[in-house]
Order: C-alpha cells, then sequence, then structure tokens
C-alpha cells in the first residue's frame, strides 16, 4: 500500500486526467461510453459514489458506484498501469461499498467481461463471488 493515497469524489479539475485514465484502460468501450457523456450523466445521479484515487496531486484511480434503491452497482473502477498492485483499486473499492452501505444498499453487483480473469482475481481478492447468470442489456435512445 502507499502512504500517500487520497481516495474522495470527483472534481470538475479531475476531468481531463480521468478522460485521459479511461481513454487509456478502456480503449474499447462502446460509443455510449465516452468518457465526457458517462461523467456528465454520472454527475447527476448520486455524484458523491464517484470516487477518485489521488496520487502526488494527479488522478492514478477511478469508481463510479450507484444504489437504485434494490441492488448497488460499479462501473469503471480503473487504476492507471504504473501504479497498479499497490492497493489502489482496493481502496477505491472499500470507499464505494461505505457509500453504499450508507445509502442503504443491501448487496452490490457488478459486470465485467468473462474473459477478464485477472479483474475477476481482483474482486474474487476483495470477497466478491460468481454467480450463474446470464446479463441482458437493451440500449434506449439516450446519447
Ligand atoms: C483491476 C484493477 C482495477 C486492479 O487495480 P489494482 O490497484 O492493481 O488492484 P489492487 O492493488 O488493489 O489489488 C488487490 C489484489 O487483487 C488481486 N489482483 C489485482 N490485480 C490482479 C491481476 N492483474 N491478476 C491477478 N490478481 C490481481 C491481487 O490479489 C491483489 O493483491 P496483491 O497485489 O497483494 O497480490 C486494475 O488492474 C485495472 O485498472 N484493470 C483494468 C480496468 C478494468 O478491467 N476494470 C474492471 C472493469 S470495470
Amino acid at each position: 500500500m502507499i502512504a500517500s493515497i487520497e481516495i474522495r469524489p470527483y472534481e470538475s479539475k479531475d476531468q481531463a486526467q480521468v478522460v485521459a485514465l479511461w481513454s487509456d484502460v478502456f480503449k474499447d468501450d462502446p460509443p455510449w461510453n465516452e468518457p465526457a457523456s458517462m461523467i456528465r450523466r454520472k454527475l447527476t445521479v448520486q455524484p458523491e459514489l464517484f470516487l477518485v484515487a489521488v496520487v502526488d496531486e494527479q488522478v492514478v484511480g477511478t469508481v463510479m458506484a450507484g444504489f437504485d434503491g434494490v441492488r448497488g452497482w460499479i462501473h469503471h473502477l480503473a487504476v492507471q498501469r504504473s501504479h497498479r498492485r499497490q492497493g489502489i483499486a482496493s481502496s477505491l473499492m472499500i470507499a464505494a461499498e461505505k457509500g453504499l452501505e450508507i445509502a442503504g444498499c443491501p448487496k452490490v453487483n457488478l459486470q465485467v467481461r468473462a474473459t477478464n480473469s485477472e479483474v475477476i482475481a481482483f474482486y474474487r481478492s476483495l470477497g466478491y463471488e460468481l454467480e450463474e447468470r446470464a446479463s441482458l442489456a437493451k440500449r434506449l435512445g439516450v446519447a
């Protein structure tokens, strides 16, 4: 673990660094996950659960959490390649889970690509379990 990590809610001054991080880490994301649009939409719903990890005044990690009244969800957990395996994603997830608990959330769900074994290993290290579910989705007309 590194000593000087700060986990705090996203602020507007973070936008360029968050966009740069996601553009690197989520290169294959579909058009509806375009970073500026995702940030804009997230700031309209539980913005306090959009967290960044800051080291030496640089955003090196992100997570977006939300509670819909039934389940909590986690999106866009990402850590800059140069800062991985130092506990930053774990710290982000602990803070996100705490925020979800404060919101009254009893269970957290998240989706990762089935082929992404490293990320599955990460979540397992935090106590997440694979559930046998089919994941269905539908695009709506919102840009
Ligand atoms: C997954 C990710 C967020 C992990 O970030 P991180 O800050 O390196 O994670 P941590 O340092 O907190 O890891 C904690 C533990 O998780 C496990 N873990 C983390 N990365 C792992 C990997 N690549 N392979 C296997 N286990 C891993 C380890 O048990 C690790 O503990 P250790 O370092 O003491 O062995 C990071 O690799 C990442 O940004 N990946 C690309 C983005 C992505 O796919 N996000 C998830 C989909 S939304």
